[in-house]
């Protein structure tokens, strides 16, 4: 089983597993502060569970999170991934960053 590691936790998931459906039932959340309130619930448009997978294995970007990540704040070539678009495919080190979408890389 796929061992997940995020904000100083680490935990085994199934294979093909969705990444945000995986953390949230860890207790752990992708999205930040507000944003834990008001996002979409996985739909693929917010763009708050917005990660940074810093090794591992995971789905390839799908239509869905291609789109969402085309646009402010997110811009696609910072390399953050959706975690409600994900599957697991292997071990993950995961970085959330700050901001309401995880979208400030450089702090
Ligand atoms: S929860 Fe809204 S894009 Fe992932």
């Amino acid at each position: 089983m796929p061992k997940i590691e995020f904000k100083g936790h680490s935990f085994e998931v199934s294979k093909g597993r969705n990444l945000r459906k995986a953390l949230k039932a860890a207790g752990l959340s992708p999205h930040n502060g507000a944003a834990q309130q008001i996002n979409c619930k996985g739909l693929g448009t917010c763009g708050t569970c917005a990660v940074e997978v810093l090794s591992g294995e995971v789905s390839p970007l799908n239509k869905r999170e291609r789109w969402r990540l085309n646009f402010p704040p997110h811009q696609i070539t910072e390399g953050l991934r959706l975690a409600c678009q994900i599957e697991v495919q292997g071990d993950l080190s995961l970085r959330k960053h700050s901001g309401f979408w995880g979208e400030k890389k450089g702090d």
